[in-house]
């Protein structure tokens, strides 16, 4: 089984790091089967899977939910799971929501923003630490791209550089400019994990209904690798038909009795109908 340190040689031998989220058990099994290295459960849960408005919305109850799910379909996968909004007020509170995650499955837990102190808080109560910086979907009201100007890189740097000194394991960027997305994974021992940040970090993070094709919108971050939600569009259509044309289900898909248990079955019908 992966553990951090399993992460971490592999960004010292330049070996790149593949993450893709996941939010249920079949899920999760695919993904292990295709070759995955970290699952994220992500609280992009709430809006990809919840039907939420945002990210704000996921509770800690949700994602002790699915990641359960996701660990009980991957059971050897290292799994990273966020803290969701509010939870990591504290690292007090850090630590708490942390343990509901980590009983719930979690290898690793994730939260936003440039909190050091929470960082050595979660390390010291023995948790594995991805942060995260760059676009904050909690934190930023507009969802939009980070670090473009010297001054707001250099704040991004400045914070990695915390982060990393306080003792993450992980490093989310996302949604910055590539050429900062380099120096601060040259800079910092964590692995960097990208979305939207460029070819130049450790690894890489999408989120599997955006890569799969089953989200509507198209991100420029983001690569289409199949075309799920059509072919499960297609899948009901084609039911829907059959049912409706009495072609569903076919003789194959039934089950009979036995001669003997129908006809005694018949009479006990006719006996209740009388
Ligand atoms: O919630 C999520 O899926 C994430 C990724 C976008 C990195 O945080």
């Amino acid at each position: 089984m992966s553990n951090a340190s399993t992460f971490l040689a592999m960004k010292r031998r330049g070996a790149k790091i593949v993450v893709v989220t996941a939010y249920d058990a079949p899920t999760a099994r695919i993904e292990v089967e295709a070759g995955v290295d970290i699952i994220l459960v992500g609280d992009s849960v709430g809006v990809n899977i919840l039907g939420y408005a945002h990210e704000r919305e996921v509770t800690l109850a949700d994602m002790a939910h699915h990641i359960a799910a996701v660990r009980r379909g991957a059971p050897e996968i290292y799994i990273i799971g966020d803290l969701p909004y509010a939870t990591y007020d504290t690292p007090r509170q850090a630590i708490e929501s942390s343990r509901v995650l980590g009983e719930a499955g979690a290898d690793c837990v994730k939260f936003e923003g440039a909190q050091p102190e929470l960082v050595r808080a979660l390390a010291t109560a023995g948790f594995d630490v991805c942060c995260h910086l760059g676009l904050e979907s909690q934190h930023h009201e507009v969802k939009r791209r980070q670090g473009k100007t010297a001054e707001a890189a250099a704040k991004l740097f400045h914070d990695a550089l915390a982060l990393d000194a306080a003792g993450q394991n992980f490093l989310v960027l996302e949604l910055v400019p590539q050429e900062l997305a380099a120096r601060i994974t040259e800079a910092i021992g964590a692995p960097t994990i990208g979305i939207g940040a460029g070819a130049a970090t450790d690894g890489q993070v999408l989120v599997v209904n955006d890569l799969a094709g089953i989200t509507e919108r198209e991100f420029k971050h983001n690569r289409r690798y199949g075309a799920v939600g059509a072919a499960l569009g297609a899948a009901v259509a084609a039911y829907a038909r059959d049912v409706r044309a009495g072609l569903f289900p076919a003789e194959a898909h039934a089950f009979h009795m036995g001669e003997e248990e129908r006809a005694a079955f018949e009479r006990a019908a006719r006996a209740d109908e009388a």
